[in-house]
């Protein structure tokens, strides 16, 4: 079997895509530091597979600690690097916590396995655009200054990637440009574990729909939206998990060459109160909500273009916003009775 390092393996997005990878009959290998993660979600993982995966424990910043990684590991045929730091706000305030962690790592296990055939998918995001010009925005729109040194670490990652192919690398390299990761595995036994306050809406709604926290401030109703609040491109974690699958298949052709970028969302954008009230719906669930003031840093509304990713990928996304809220309310209501 094909053995597929998974960085950040134990993540939201990471522990999702090793299911994946199993069923489609590859033999993932997780490395993660934990820092924002919980090692009990090896155990869950098991749960699932029903077999405990080979996991090392090594923050990629380790230059010795990432090559000896590699020497242990010498079959890997494809990396798939989720290993970051992912909050916007944080970065703003801590710039080089996100420029060293980000950079180091991403760095570190490149060089690792340098000259050999490997396969690289990495987790970029949507942030690239910053407020697309045209909508819903494709591929080849021009990347906007970054707003975050978040989003600086996704664009200036995916330039070295392109320039380290046209040198001629022994990598063949995948950007997969996110939108907005949500829901769970419908076992509910994986899912995101926001630390602290969750940044992000969907958490935010079961955190509150369980009584965690009180309230949702919905940030700002005047923007220029049908319904004033901002609008993000909302995709199934497991519908993204797949879209790793699909990047390694792409890669394992004779014809793909080089490197390639793809948006990986549903194409299609919803509100912010459209969630709100689609929750209430499917869930039966009634939210406390308040209307409150724009949030600096965000932008009005973004969609993915998915036509390339239809074609090139042969990927699209099956599951809806409905399946979205029901499975992140699953892993809520499971994590509040079986806390890690
Ligand atoms: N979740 C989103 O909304 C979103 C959107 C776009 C892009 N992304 C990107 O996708 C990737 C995965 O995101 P996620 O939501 O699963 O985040 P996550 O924080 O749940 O997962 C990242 C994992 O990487 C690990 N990690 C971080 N730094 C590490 C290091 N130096 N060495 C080893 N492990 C390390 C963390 O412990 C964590 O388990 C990130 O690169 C993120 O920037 C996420």
């Amino acid at each position: 079997m094909a053995k597929i390092l998974v960085t950040g393996g134990l993540g939201f997005i990471g522990s999702h895509t090793v299911v994946e990878l199993i069923n489609a009959g590859y033999e993932p290998v997780i490395v993660d530091d934990l820092s924002n993660s919980d090692p009990k979600i090896i155990d869950q993982l098991v749960k699932i597979i029903g077999y405990k995966p080979p996991f090392y424990k090594l923050d990629l910043c380790d230059e010795q600690g990432t090559k000896e990684l590699a020497v242990k590991e010498p079959d890997i045929v494809g990396i798939i690097h989720f290993a970051a730091f992912k909050a916007v706000g944080e970065s703003v305030q801590q710039p080089m916590k996100y420029y060293r962690n980000n950079f180091y790592s991403l760095l570190n296990i490149l060089n690792a396995y340098d000259g050999k055939p490997v396969n690289f998918v990495f987790s970029s995001s949507c942030t690239v655009y910053g407020q697309p010009d045209n909508l819903p925005v494709t591929e080849s729109a021009p990347v906007k200054t970054a707003e975050s040194p978040y989003g600086n670490t996704k664009q200036i990652a995916e330039e070295m990637l392109m320039d380290m192919q046209k040198a001629g690398s022994s990598y063949k390299v995948i950007s997969l440009r996110y939108f907005n990761p949500v829901g769970a595995h419908p076992t509910a036994l994986i899912g995101e574990l926001p630390i602290g306050v969750p940044q992000n809406l969907f958490p935010f709604i079961t955190q509150t729909a369980i009584g965690k926290r009180e309230k949702i401030t919905v940030f700002g109703d005047d923007y220029n939206t049908p319904d004033g609040s901002c609008i993000r491109d909302y995709i199934h974690v497991v519908d993204l998990a797949k879209a790793h699958v699909a990047a390694l298949k792409l890669m394992e052709t004779e014809t793909f060459k080089g490197y390639d970028v793809f948006n990986i969302g549903t194409g299609k954008g919803s509100s912010v109160l459209e969630v709100i009230h689609a929750f209430e719906q499917s869930t039966g669930e009634k939210l406390n909500y308040q209307i409150g003031p724009r949030r600096g840093g965000d932008i009005e509304q973004v969609w993915g273009d998915v036509t390339k990713s239809k074609k090139v990928l042969k990927w699209k996304t099956e599951l809806d916003l409905d399946t979205m809220m029901q499975s992140a309310w699953d892993w809520e209501k499971y994590i509040a009775q079986n806390p890690l």
